[in-house]
């Protein structure tokens, strides 16, 4: 079959399992393809991917770009949601982008993760213990998805009862993935809404009573002229998009991996110190953020190839953390491979600001379930992947037994 009959098939649930097979045939003989269902060129080879990472010609996409196919009525119903996605940080004008980038990484420090980490640790013990009797457990509903919540609870300050909420409006604002489903995007409308209300509460009792968290850094910064309230509860919102489902899917994609490498998994058990080594390995076979998308918004030749002003590129991470250029057999999950250049967190002007929070969570998620339930095993006949639009690759569930 040629590249352009199977590329449109890639994100269909039959290659959700393994689309590896697909990828390297495209990355082999049509690095730089049109892709007509996503209307973008998609990207497959390590090179290209760092050169487009790095090139200031290509631009974040506009997350409610698909908005664009609503009626005019359903985009203005939306229009709050499209106010506080234009404040996200990633959207914003170059300046915009970078003033509040210094911002946030006076937050995220190497001493802020390492001060949470014990805190973390705490957190995973807790959502462990809670089903430890059981037998059993869904990682997924019990671990992945709760965790990096409270963690973002933790670095907002939420009060510990009103924390359940931060996981529903996290799935609600999901839909802006897929744009298409308008109850979806209703639900997400109204939990930004909601979510932004909590958080203008939280940042005026911050401005009465500072503490030790993410949002009194923002409200000392909003003293001094740095940012405005609008901005803030803005990023907040992103946040809690870009820090939750990402890294419960990499704690519920790591373990699978475990699962189906079990000489993997019982070096790890043998020799936990190769834990971070571990995390990177999972990063890079099965990265939570499978693309990443640009637009061209200039004339661009990318691998010899003129790409036209305005065209979407999606950018497949996936294929470039398996390219036999770069890794030595791909496709194996070495939990002792090194180096290990993926570009799971992106790469210049955009790269992750919580990658080493991230890190940290999966790290201590992993360690906590070695420990306090060291019989862990598949309890499951097929793994749940979840047919979703490209961006990211995660589970309906992972049922677990102990
Ligand atoms: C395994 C977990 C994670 C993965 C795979 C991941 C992945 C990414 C990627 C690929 C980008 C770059 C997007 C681009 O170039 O357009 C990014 C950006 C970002 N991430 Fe993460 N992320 C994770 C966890 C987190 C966490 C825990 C936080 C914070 C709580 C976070 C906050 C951010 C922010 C604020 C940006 C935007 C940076 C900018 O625009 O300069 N991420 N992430």
């Amino acid at each position: 079959m040629s590249d352009s009959a199977i590329a449109p098939g890639l994100f269909t649930p039959d290659l959700l399992a393994d689309p590896h097979p697909v990828l390297h045939q495209l990355r082999a003989h049509s690095p730089v393809i049109w892709v007509e269902p996503l209307q973008g060129y998609l990207l497959t080879r390590h090179a290209d991917i760092v050169a487009a990472l790095k090139d200031r010609r290509l631009v974040p996409a506009n997350m409610g770009q698909g908005l664009d196919r609503l009626s005019r009525e359903e985009r203005d119903e939306l229009a709050p949601v499209l106010q506080s996605v234009r404040l996200w940080m990633g959207h914003t004008n170059e300046t915009d982008h970078l003033r509040f980038q210094q911002l946030l990484k006076r937050y995220f420090t190497p001493s802020t993760v390492n001060k949470l980490r014990p805190r973390v640790r705490e957190l995973a013990e807790e959502l462990v213990a809670a089903v430890k009797d059981q037998g059993g457990m869904d990682v997924v509903r019990d671990l992945a998805y709760p965790l990096p919540a409270n963690v973002i609870a933790e670095m907002l300050g939420m009060p510990t009862d009103e924390r359940e909420k931060l996981q529903a409006w996290s799935k609600d604002i999901l839909a802006l993935f897929a744009p298409a489903d308008m109850d979806a995007l209703r639900r997400c409308r109204q939990s930004v809404l909601e979510m932004q209300d909590y958080v203008r509460g939280l940042v005026a009792a911050r401005r009465a009573d500072p503490r030790d968290d993410l949002l009194s850094m923002f409200v000392a910064a909003e003293a001094e002229g740095v940012v405005n309230e609008d901005e803030i509860v803005a990023n907040c919102v992103l946040l809690l998009f870009a820090g939750h489902e990402t890294t419960a899917n990499l704690i519920a994609n790591g373990l699978v991996l475990l699962f189906e490498n079990p000489d993997q998994f019982a070096l790890l058990k043998e020799k936990p110190e190769l834990m971070a080594n571990a995390v990177e390995e999972m990063l890079r076979c099965d990265g939570p953020a499978s693309v990443i998308i640009r637009v061209t918004a200039e004339p661009v030749e990318v691998a010899g190839q003129a790409l036209p002003a305005g065209k979407n590129v999606y950018l497949a991470m996936l294929a470039g953390n398996r390219d036999p250029e770069v890794f030595e057999d791909p496709d194996k999950f070495d939990i002792t491979r090194t180096p290990n250049r993926h570009t799971a967190f992106g790469l210049g002007a955009f790269y992750c600001l919580g990658a080493a929070l991230a890190r940290m969570e999966a790290d201590v998620c992993f360690t906590v379930l070695q420990e306090q339930v060291p019989g862990l095993r598949p309890d499951y006949e097929r793994v749940d992947w979840v047919p979703t639009q490209v961006a990211s690759r995660r589970l309906g569930s992972l049922k677990v037994a102990f």
